[in-house]
This record gives C-alpha cells, structure tokens and sequence, in this order.
C-alpha cells in the first residue's frame, strides 16, 4: 500500500538550511531561511525568554496534559500587545488558542473558514510558499493577484479587483505586516482602504501575523490588523511567536477568532478546539509557557521590547544601506521603502545558482533574501556578487 506514494521533493527553503551547514567556505552567507541574525551572524535566545525558561525550571508544577486550547494565559497575556490596550477582546468578540508555530495557526485558520464553508481564499502573491501547500492540502481553492506593483509598492488596483470579484462565502489571506516575501506592506491609508473593501464585499479576512515588532514598531505593525478587528462582523487572526521572540523551534503560535458575539466565538473556539484535537491534540507547551511568564513580568516584558526594537533598528540599518548601494543592473533602491526581514530581488533562477556556486551566497530559489543575514562586514561583497552576476 504505502508503495503508492510517490517521491515528494524536500522542502526547498528549508533544505537550504543543510545546503548552507555543508557549505565549508569561511565566508559563506546565509540569506536564507527567515531567522533574525545579530551582527554577529548569531540567533541568541532572547534574554526574556531565557529567565522565563529559568523560572519554569525552577516553579513549573507538573507538565500534565492542558487542552487542544494550550496555554491561555499564554494567549490572553498576547492579546494587549497584538490588539492594543482597552479591551482586547472588544467584549468578548475575540477569543484565542494556542498552536504549534504560525503554521498551525495559518493551517487551523484555513481549516476553521473551510469549515465554515469557505471554498476559495484570495491571496496576493508571491505569498510565503506554505500558504499555497495549507490551502492545497485543506482542499481550499487559491485565488491569486498580484501582491506588488512594479514600483515596489502594494498593487492595490489588483485587491481591488479581486475582492470586487469575490462570491459569498469566499475569503482573503492578508499578511499583517512585513510581507514574506517581498517586503512590500500596506500603508495604514491602504488598510483603511482594505477594511473599506471588506465592508462593501463581506470577505472572510484571515490575517497572517507573524513578524510584529520587526517592521516599523508593535504597534505600527499592528495597525491593519486592528482596523480590520474593528471595522468587520468575523475576521480570523494567525498569530507567531516564532520570530517576534525568537522562538522559532518551539513552535509558539495562536489563532485569534472574531465574531459579531460572543456566544458565536465561543461555538467558532470550539470547532478549533475539534480541529486542533484532530490533528496535533495540543500545542508544545514550553515556548508558550515562556512567553506567559515573560509578558507577566515589566521588566522582562521591558527586555523583550528593548531586544526587538534593536533587531528591528538592525533589519531598517541594513536596509537601508543595502538600498543606498549600487549593484550593477539590480535596482536595491525600492528597499528603502518596504519593511521587516525579507525583500525579493529580480534575480533568474541562473544568477541565484551563481550566487551559491561562485559567491557561496544562499537565498530561496524565488530570489527572496532574508535581510537580517547580512552584516556591516558582508554587505559590500554581497552587492559586488549581485552586480557581477548581472553583468
Ligand atoms: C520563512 O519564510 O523563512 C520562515 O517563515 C520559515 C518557514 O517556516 O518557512
């Protein structure tokens, strides 16, 4: 039986990551897999999390089975700094979950709206390539526009259409901010247009939250999402901890649902509590119970806030002198103007090879960089292979 399966290929950003291990060149770079690199070229554990892991060592109770639902005070202790002080769950309209990573909140987000009965999801793309694979393999329809206008800029004519298109029951997958992979993020004027939009077209919005803090600031990165939670009847929130704390193989993520009322985001929560049983039972706790501990304490909250405001003034650093550089026919100039860790060049697939042969320089095959793998000290030679590969 298990004979009829038929060799699936490995999954090609993270076989990157063995690609670049195996690499032996000293000055080799990894602009790969979306992971945040000091200046150092390292990926410390936040010091918050580090004292939070500390504390369970030396206070956890027990490690006995929670609930498909996870840690809540995980999710309620997130929700302040995700939907903005006051009440963060407008009345009981909002309620959370834990899950493992973003990718099981993306995945139990499209499993919930296909529940639902929602058939098809629009998407802007390119798109992180996993949004493609979840829907695929929930058996939701894709409908793609373009993400990006050729100035760099959001192709808002292009959501325009598609949401104008759109048929009852159908949905739209947003990234919350520091679009992965392009870096071209709505404008706050563009979100209001967005929600605008929802408004007049009743589309299912599922929000993909996965690098808040690493764009413009905690806030300013949450500013889509907090129009949209404010302005539309249901929405569904997919929420990381994997970057924005460093968390990455802890797999710390959350689902957020909102609904007109409360009692219809107790009956949504318990259709993701099903589907959560269904497939991974419950969440990894650890990461979680970290994060809770650390968001409940000021003064690691303060630490954690302090650390990623550096990594973010790093990324916008680097970014900007990347964008200030001259790399042969490779325009770096519309970075300037985008947000967070990635930015995809207009490289073919010929030149990406190059990079890695020649330059033992690493990126996704889309020409995707991840921006926070470059230092002070590779960056000239990273735009010296740019601009000699497109000679
Ligand atoms: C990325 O896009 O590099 C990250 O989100 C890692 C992943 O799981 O793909």
């Amino acid at each position: 039986m298990l004979n009829n399966l038929e060799q699936q290929p490995a999954d090609a950003l993270l076989a990157l990551i063995k690609l670049f291990d195996a690499d032996p060149r000293a000055d080799k770079i990894d602009l790969g897999v979306g992971v945040y690199r000091t200046a150092d070229g390292g990926t410390p554990v936040f010091a918050c999390i580090k004292a939070a892991e500390q504390k369970l060592v030396d206070e956890q109770p027990t490690k006995a089975y929670l609930g498909p639902e996870g840690d809540m005070g995980f999710v309620h202790a997130l929700m302040p700094h995700v939907f903005g002080g006051g009440d963060p769950t407008l009345g009981g309209r909002i309620e959370g979950m834990q899950t493992p990573g973003g990718t099981g909140a993306v995945r139990l987000a499209i499993a919930l709206a296909h529940k639902a009965g929602v058939q098809r999801v629009f998407m802007g793309t390119p798109s992180w390539p996993n949004h493609a694979q979840i829907m695929a393999d929930c058996g939701v329809k894709l409908a793609a526009f373009d993400h990006a206008a050729a100035d760099g800029s959001a192709n808002l004519d292009a959501l325009r259409n598609a949401l104008r298109s759109a048929q009852p029951g159908d949905a739209v997958l947003l990234h919350g901010c520091c679009h992965n992979p392009t870096g071209v993020d709505y404008t706050p004027a563009q979100w209001d247009e967005i929600v605008a939009l929802l408004l007049e077209t009743g589309v299912l919005p599922i929000i993909d939250l996965a690098y808040q803090g690493l764009g413009l600031g905690m806030d300013e990165d949450a500013y889509g999402a907090r129009a949209v939670v404010a302005a539309v009847p249901e929405a569904l929130i997919a929420y990381s901890c994997d970057k924005n704390f460093g968390l990455y193989r802890d797999r710390v993520g959350a689902l957020y649902v909102l609904t007109p009322d409360a009692e219809q985001t107790t009956r949504a929560m318990s259709n993701g509590h099903a589907l959560a049983r269904a497939n991974w039972s419950m969440p990894p706790d650890h990461g979680a119970a970290a994060v809770r501990l650390a968001l409940s304490d000021p003064a690691l909250t303060q630490s954690w806030v302090d650390e990623l405001t550096s990594m973010r003034n790093r990324i916008r650093e680097v970014r900007e002198k990347l964008a200030g550089s001259s790399a042969g026919a490779i325009n770096l100039a519309p970075l300037a103007q985008q947000q967070g860790m990635f930015a995809m060049l207009p490289l073919s697939k010929e030149q990406i090879g190059a990079l890695r042969e020649d330059h033992a320089i690493y990126m996704a095959g889309s020409g995707r960089i991840n921006i926070a793998g470059l230092t002070m000290g590779n960056i000239d030679k990273f735009v010296n292979a740019l601009a000699a590969v497109s000679a």
